[in-house]
């Protein structure tokens, strides 16, 4: 096994999901960019070899714009996809099964499939939709002396966006929004009850997407489902892994995300009052606070790359089939780029140049999505509370990969 340039192990501890009950672990990664920024980590699963622990900005743009070298494919975007003696391999191919996972040519293929559903025109159709439910969503708050932030608004907008794109039901909703909720707390808990109920909500998932396609192709529609069951690769239509793959990556790519970015966001209005008010005073800066607080959350907060070949990061060497993992919140925070990275501006002048959606050839194709839907709800809600607060300390969920918050206790 390869060993670090610098043993600074003890205080690195980015496999464990403890370490990241308290937000990520930004003084580590800061440390890691000075001392040892292409980092040999041990790993405590004795499944798994180790990995090299990316965390300058330069070096995970090299490698996301690196596809033939850095494989998404080849063992996974995920650091881990659990002890394969244990795991199904039905269940794994699934969540492997989409163009996350893919590299060129392949993952063009199924990119390009639904690329015009993300474009600036279909996002900006969206705008005034996103901007009633947001309406609707602070009507519904407005007797409330305090509640929790993420399950009364953060949580609603996303899921809206979502199953108006994906052409959900009403009625159904709620379960896609159970399901998905459940699917995050239980993989992040290693009671083996737990882990198998994360198999049975997969499994609830991929019916509803199975269910929806084969509507789809009987009685076509305008929506996103709609294109993906009627459209065919070299004549075929697409096999059901790469179905259920993709209704997985949608609403868990448009969900958690988003959402997280938004109690996030509100986080840092609270701890930065003079950054609310100059946002406050000047509306204009809402699309720059936007990138900001995306910044400055990193909701994703690792992908994680397979080399394809002998190579070189930063003079290291780094062996084929070595795992390579990319830490967008130390990306976030790169003193090279970013001046004064750990403070939240909201004019800062290059907060767009965040990694937060990543870069490259999979750079977030929800994006102008996501950053509309943020911008949106800040908007509105700094018009009708420019109070509103966190009272309490967020409730983090431990996961070493989505950056997420279960409870922000608020008042208006
Ligand atoms: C704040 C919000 C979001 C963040 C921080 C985020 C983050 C990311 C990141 C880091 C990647 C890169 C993956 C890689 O390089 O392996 C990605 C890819 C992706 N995201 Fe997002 N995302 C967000 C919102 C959304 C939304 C709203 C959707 C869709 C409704 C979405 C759909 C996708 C898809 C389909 C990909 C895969 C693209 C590809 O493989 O070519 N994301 N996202």
């Amino acid at each position: 096994m390869t060993q670090p340039i610098y043993d600074i192990g003890q205080i690195c501890q980015l496999d464990k999901w403890e370490t990241f009950i308290n937000g990520q672990p930004f003084d580590t990664f800061t440390r890691l960019r000075k001392e040892a920024p292409v980092y040999w980590h041990e790993e405590v699963l004795e499944f798994e070899p180790g990995f090299w622990a990316l965390t300058k900005y330069e070096d995970i743009i090299m490698v996301s714009k690196d596809p033939e070298t850095f494989s998404s494919a080849k063992g996974g975007h995920l650091m881990t996809m659990g002890d394969p003696k244990v795991v199904d391999p039905a269940a794994v191919a699934a969540i492997i099964g989409n163009m996350i996972g893919m590299d060129p040519p392949e993952h063009q293929v199924y990119r390009k499939m639904v690329a015009p559903r993300f474009s600036p025109k279909s996002v900006r159709l969206l705008e005034d939709g996103m901007r009633k439910k947001v309406k609707e969503l602070l009507d519904k708050v407005e007797d409330l002396g305090e509640f929790n932030f993420v399950t009364e608004i953060a949580e609603q907008l996303p899921l809206w966006v979502l199953c108006e794109m994906m052409g959900i039901e009403e009625s159904e909703r709620p379960k896609i929004r159970d399901l998905v909720n459940n699917l995050t707390d239980a993989s992040i808990n290693q009671d083996p009850e737990q882990s198998m109920q994360v198999w049975l909500n997969y499994m609830e998932l991929f019916k509803m997407g199975r269910d929806m396609i084969e509507e789809r192709r009987k009685n076509p529609t305008d929506d996103l489902m709609s294109v993906v069951a009627n459209t065919q690769v070299e004549g075929d239509e697409l096999p059901p892994e790469l179905l259920d793959g993709f209704f997985l990556l949608m609403v868990i790519a448009g969900n958690e995300t988003t959402r997280n970015t938004i109690t996030g966001g509100l986080l840092a209005l609270t701890e930065n009052p003079k950054e609310r008010e100059k946002l406050i005073k000047d509306p204009s800066l809402i699309s720059n606070a936007t990138d900001e607080m995306l910044r400055w959350v990193t909701s994703v907060i690792y992908f994680r790359r397979t080399a394809t070949k002998d190579t070189v990061i930063r003079g290291q060497e780094i062996k084929e089939g070595d795992k390579v993992v990319m830490w967008y919140g130390s990306a976030n925070r790169d003193e090279d780029i970013f001046n004064d990275g750990h403070l939240f501006k909201v004019d800062r002048f290059n907060a767009k140049k965040h990694l937060a959606f990543g870069a490259g050839e999979h750079l977030c194709l929800g994006n102008r999505l996501g950053h509309m839907q943020i911008k949106v709800l800040f908007e509105e809600l700094l018009k009708r509370y420019p109070e509103i607060r966190s009272v309490a300390d967020p409730i983090r969920v431990p996961s070493n990969f989505l950056a997420g918050i279960s409870e922000l206790k608020v008042k208006i």
